[in-house]
């Protein structure tokens, strides 16, 4: 239904216009080789998909080494990867769909195991609250400024690879985040401390970025950012504090502000925030100064509409592991033909390979009807 806000274009700061507001939110698939570098079939699951949502943002691809964390995860940290990552944008962009990479760091959520002895970095020897997690090793200061460098790196060669944007993985844990917690940073220089010195890595990698790629390219290039709103550890990130980051990120030349969250209109733990959806009051922290994307949970146009409401575009996830042309179904108001389970014999055909599969299916308990 073309009265649907859901079909209606839109165009970034930077000039970047997408078809649609549906977005594919990024996710990690295990299907690159053990390098990085990226396999045919994962350029193939990423073709099936594209030509639907306005853009697709892909699976999180390290920009360090020491950043890896887990196998068959995409790599961005060396030259070497410039041909597959080319391959990967052209796959995307077809019929007007939007290519961005997602750029990351996994600080201290990886392993030595993964790492091949090398023991997993973070702003503080803090272990994550997870049975499985290592000690990290603190970041010397001189390291820090290598990882910004890196991230710059990062966003050169998405520019070099052909991509319409980047964003940054300040969610879900991984390095950035970790600055900006005060459970995983306990640091008593410049990098920590204070919610302003927690903050500091975030706000330099941005304008550092920014900086860079407008020193790179001229065509209009997305820059996004994706957060999470609030940790379970004490001490850890409160909903103020994301409302902090987000009213100081707001203010800077960036394309979009990215929530992840298990449901869109999921409620803060903070019980001064009970008034309305996390997604509400970051909208209206954000209040327009950049695009804020949605995400959690979607699985009906009119779930779409209702998180449109406080947000300008919407990422969908599982629905789109499942049924690639979902958002063709709900543009065309044929969502009694959307399919929500995949089979066994279903998987190739879509390209749901063992590493995808399997973080999909924990994913995916009791989750997607
Ligand atoms: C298989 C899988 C892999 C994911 N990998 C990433 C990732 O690499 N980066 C990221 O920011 N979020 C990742 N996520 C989270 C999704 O981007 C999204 O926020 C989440 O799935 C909720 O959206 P949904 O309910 O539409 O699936 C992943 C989710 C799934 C299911």
């Amino acid at each position: 239904m073309t009265d649907r806000k859901y079909a209606s274009s839109f165009t970034f700061n930077s000039g970047v216009k997408l078809n649609n507001r549906f977005v594919m939110a990024p996710m990690t698939t295990k299907m690159s080789f053990f390098d990085g570098v990226i396999t045919k079939d994962e350029i193939s699951y990423y073709h099936l998909r594209s030509k639907e949502a306005g853009a697709i943002i892909t699976a999180a691809a390290n920009v360090s080494e020491g950043g890896k964390g887990w196998e068959g995860e995409l790599g961005i940290c060396d030259d070497k990867h410039l041909q597959g990552l080319s391959e990967l944008a052209s796959a995307i962009q077809t019929n007007g769909t939007k290519a961005i990479v997602q750029l990351y760091h996994g600080g201290r959520m990886t392993s030595s195991s993964v790492l091949r002895g090398t023991k997993p970095v973070a702003p503080s020897a803090v272990k994550a609250e997870r049975p499985t997690a290592e000690e990290p090793r603190e970041l010397e200061e001189k390291e820090i400024y290598q990882i910004i460098e890196d991230f710059k790196a990062g966003a050169v060669r998405a520019i070099q690879a052909g991509f319409d944007g980047i964003e940054l993985h300040g969610a879900n844990t991984y390095l950035l985040q970790q600055f900006f917690s005060p459970h995983s940073n306990r640091r008593e220089d410049q990098w920590g401390g204070s919610l302003e010195e927690r903050f500091r890595f975030a706000d330099l990698l941005v304008d550092e970025v920014i900086e860079t790629v407008n020193k790179h390219t001229d065509r209009p290039f997305v820059i996004g950012y994706r957060f999470s709103p609030e940790e379970y550890e004490t001490p850890g990130i409160r909903f103020e504090d994301t409302l902090y980051l987000v009213d100081k990120l707001a203010d800077k030349a960036i394309d979009y502000l990215h929530v992840s969250l298990g449901k869109y209109d999921q409620l803060s733990q903070n019980e001064e925030y009970q008034n309305q959806s996390m997604l509400a009051y970051l909208h209206e922290k954000i209040n327009g100064r950049t695009a804020f994307i949605s995400v959690g949970d979607i699985r009906t146009g009119q779930d779409a509409e209702k998180a449109l409401e406080n947000s300008d575009l919407t990422a969908l996830g599982r629905v789109l592991l499942a049924d690639p042309h979902w958002v063709s179904k709900v543009l065309k108001d044929k969502e009694e033909t959307i399919r929500y389970d995949v089979t066994d014999e279903e998987r190739e055909e879509l390209f749901l390979t063992n590493g995808v599969w399997q973080f999909m299916q924990n994913m995916m308990k009791d989750r997607i009807k």
